[in-house]
């Protein structure tokens, strides 16, 4: 199989890294020391799983249980025993300290729909994932590359923005607005510019640059892949019970090989596309003349260093809803203890942060649950993604922390500065806005976003055309 193919379905697969769920008990103030509390009402067979249900989502329910049992305890899933961590510092001493013990946990998703556990993301430490994680690092999220891809992100933004300018346009531009649903809109944005770094690919939203029964047909197959990876499967939590999840397999089996089928043609595609006119070159300077300053230009990617509130908004933002709440899935190789010795960790069992229950510790932030920029301006200025406090995990953590957090940063920075740059945007209600998440891997909002966005640049900026 190609590298092409390898790097692009290892980048989609990261929006899905698999979380399973889970809990245990261990109760820090135990008497026993070097034994970890493991969470009680575990059923024969399924462990905690019985508990499991829609209604709460995951990382809020470890996040009731620490309260009760302690930052650091054990709980069953299927046959797994799983330590859930909810302290910072125990997270990072055993990122730091005991990360050279710690590996990835095989899972059916990246067998059947990871080309037989090749993906990057999923595959245990060895030459492979060395080789991997260092031609992906210098050659595809460099900072050069990243650099180079720039203008492909603002051309997305652009097809994006226009299409709202039109329906606001089309409803006869009214003063108050026009009502939008801007989860589905980001999700569209932020896929679309994925896609059209990797693939040259807009699919997704009212504009794709293919005929439109590709776009729908490829959508749908991306979108399964990344719904597949968010499953808890049986063969994963209780393997005897595997056979109970042959629906899920065949269709597994069935979007893997319609993917590969899509990337097969993607990379034909880029075989014989003539990559040595720089018309995009071209064409930005051609906008730049357009674009002055403040209204009479759009945000670009080099305004971020100076948009500071924007940066402290992302930041309280993903310590308050980590797309990845339960993070850095591992299984311990080799037996450890952890604080001071105190408690033994047996090789075999799989290990969670609560990035979720981390960002709302009173311990580390004050006034936690308020939604409050401003601390990262002041009170908590020098914490950063990736740093080295382990206050903002939303990245992961240790060796195999996302080799992405730039590119990921520099895109949700560029789009919400770009759509509040370019829109008034207001409630369509005086109602607070629904943050209830979905339950999953990956931490999405249950309900749409709906707000009444205006336009407030001149016409050009929404019509000026990159998209050739
Ligand atoms: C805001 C966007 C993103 C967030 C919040 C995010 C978050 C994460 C998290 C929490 C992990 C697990 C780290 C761990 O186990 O300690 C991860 C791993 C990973 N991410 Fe990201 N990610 C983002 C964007 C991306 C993008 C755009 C790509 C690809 C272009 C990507 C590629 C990967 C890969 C390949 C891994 C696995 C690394 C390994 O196992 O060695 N991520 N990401």
């Amino acid at each position: 199989m190609d590298l092409i193919q390898l790097l692009f379905l290892t980048a989609l697969s990261i929006l899905s890294i698999p979380f399973l769920l889970i809990n245990s008990l261990l109760r820090p103030r135990s008497k026993k020391k070097h034994t970890v509390y493991t969470a009680p009402g575990a059923w024969p067979l399924i462990g905690h799983l019985a508990f499991y249900d829609d209604v709460k989502t995951t990382h809020v329910a470890f996040g009731e249980m620490a309260d009760k049992y302690g930052p650091v305890f054990m709980a069953k899933l299927g046959s797994h025993n799983v330590l859930i961590i909810s302290s910072q510092e125990v997270a990072k001493e055993c990122y730091t300290v005991h990360d050279k013990f710690l590996d990835r946990p095989g899972l059916t998703a990246s067998t059947l729909l990871g080309y037989n556990d090749t993906f990057m993301t999923f595959i245990p430490y060895g030459a492979y994932w060395r080789d991997m994680r260092k031609i992906t690092t210098s050659e595809v999220l460099s900072a050069s590359v990243m650099e180079t891809f720039k203008f492909r992100r603002a051309r997305e933004a652009d097809v994006a923005f226009r299409d709202l300018y039109k329906r606001w346009d089309q409803k006869g531009r009214p003063k108050n607005g026009v009502l939008v649903d801007m989860k589905r809109e980001f999700q569209y944005l932020t896929a679309n510019i994925s896609l059209m770094m990797v693939a040259g690919k807009r699919y997704f939203g009212e504009s794709p640059n293919c005929d439109t029964g590709e776009a729908t047909r490829c959508g749908k197959l991306i979108r399964e892949f990344i719904d597949y990876f968010g499953l808890l499967l049986f063969s994963d939590a209780i393997p005897a019970l595997g056979f109970m999840d042959w629906v899920i397999k065949r269709g597994m089996k069935r979007t893997a090989k319609g993917l590969d089928k899509v990337v097969e043609s993607w990379v034909e595609e880029h075989k014989n596309k003539d990559f040595g006119g720089g018309s995009e070159k071209d064409f930005m300077i051609l906008i730049m003349e357009i674009f002055k300053t403040d209204k009479e230009r759009v945000v670009e990617e080099s305004d971020i260093k100076d948009l500071v509130y924007i940066q402290a908004i992302i930041k309280e933002t993903f310590r308050l809803y980590p797309s990845v709440p339960l993070v850095a899935y591992r299984t311990v190789m080799e037996d450890f203890d952890i604080v001071n010795g105190n408690y033994h960790i047996p090789a075999g069992t799989q290990l969670l942060v609560n990035a979720w229950k981390i960002g709302r510790d009173p311990n580390l932030w004050s006034d936690p649950e308020k939604f409050e920029p401003e601390r990262f301006l002041t009170s908590n200025k020098d914490v950063d993604f990736g740093g080295q406090n382990y206050k903002l995990i939303a990245f992961g953590l240790g060796r195999r922390t996302c080799p992405a957090i730039h590119l990921g940063l520099r895109v949700v920075h560029y789009i919400l500065a770009r759509f509040l740059h370019s829109f008034d945007v207001a409630r369509p209600s005086s109602q607070e806005v629904d943050m209830t998440q979905t339950n999953g891997m990956v931490n999405l909002k249950t309900t749409p976003l709906e707000v009444i966005v205006t336009p407030r640049l001149h016409e050009t900026l929404y019509t000026a055309d990159r998209t050739a």
